[in-house]
């Protein structure tokens, strides 16, 4: 006998932390990713970049001049480029005083020193890293390898750069997600169905600006395959529309687990 066809069951998106619980301390800090462990969110987004010195660190800007007091500190080095400092130098920083005074004295954390914390913390929501610079594949999955955390459920991978997605992917064990991020205005020079198609062959999700969230993106990479991740949603009513399009999971700076199960239910 054939079997019954089963309802389709919505689930609820994952909810990943963006930049750390970032609408309450300041982004790429451990006190943010502390913060998102605590409120129970799904992943823990962490933007990297490489150091003068090799080093991979936690920043979403190319230049230290917002997050940190790089310009008070060494103000002759204009314009505060991340890849013109040593890991030393940036250690000297203040990465929590532009936030609120709460948290002066916060410091660059390095990706390792991320990992160790975490897991030294029990915090164990895993990590979903963007490579915020092509180039940097191979020794971000070094280190993963080295704390044994390139494991499917431990790890998604992100990144605006399709050549990164590429180089990692024969790094990358099966089973662990590598998303491509779609720019606000990507679709001006190329169509949703031929971006699409192109993502297929290398990756295995999107990340969607919230502007561009719509149920015929949806619908267009499930049809591929494709899972959708959208980037940033703070707003209640945004959560609740994208849970109704059946998106996979969303960014965002306030990661309470109150708020996504009021809004996705
Ligand atoms: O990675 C998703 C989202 O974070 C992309 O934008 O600029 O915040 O890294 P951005
Ligand atoms: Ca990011």
């Amino acid at each position: 006998s054939s079997a019954a066809p089963q309802p389709s069951v919505a689930r609820e998106p994952i909810i990943i932390a963006h930049r750390g619980a970032s609408g309450h301390a300041p982004e790429h800090t451990l006190a943010s990713y502390r913060l998102a462990g605590r409120m129970h969110a799904d992943y823990i987004e962490v933007d990297v970049r490489m150091t003068k010195d090799g080093k991979l660190i936690a920043m979403h800007d190319t230049t230290l001049a917002r997050t940190t007091n790089a310009e008070t500190v060494y103000p002759h080095r204009s314009p505060w480029h991340v890849g013109d400092f040593s890991l030393a130098e940036l250690k000297r920083l203040d990465a929590g005083s532009w936030f609120s005074k709460r948290f002066a004295g916060e410091p660059i954390p390095t990706l390792e020193e991320i990992i160790h914390t975490l897991e030294a913390e029990r915090i164990d929501a895993p990590l979903y890293i963007e490579l915020k610079q092509p180039g940097i594949e191979k020794a971000v999955v070094q280190l993963l390898q080295k704390h044994h955390d390139l494991q499917r459920g431990r790890i998604i991978f992100q990144s605006f750069h399709p050549e990164s997605l590429q180089a990692l992917r024969p790094l990358t064990p099966r089973g662990i997600p590598l998303i491509q991020l779609i720019g606000e205005r990507e679709t001006a020079r190329i169509s949703p169905d031929e971006l699409l198609e192109r993502v297929a062959v290398y990756a295995d999700g999107i990340g969607l600006p919230l502007s561009l969230a719509s149920k015929e993106w949806v619908n267009a990479a499930h049809s591929r395959g494709l899972i959708v991740h959208v980037y940033t949603v703070n707003a209640p009513h945004d959560l609740a529309r994208l849970c109704a399009m059946g998106v996979d999971g969303i960014f965002t700076d306030y990661p309470d687990r109150p708020a996504r199960i009021a809004a996705c239910r």
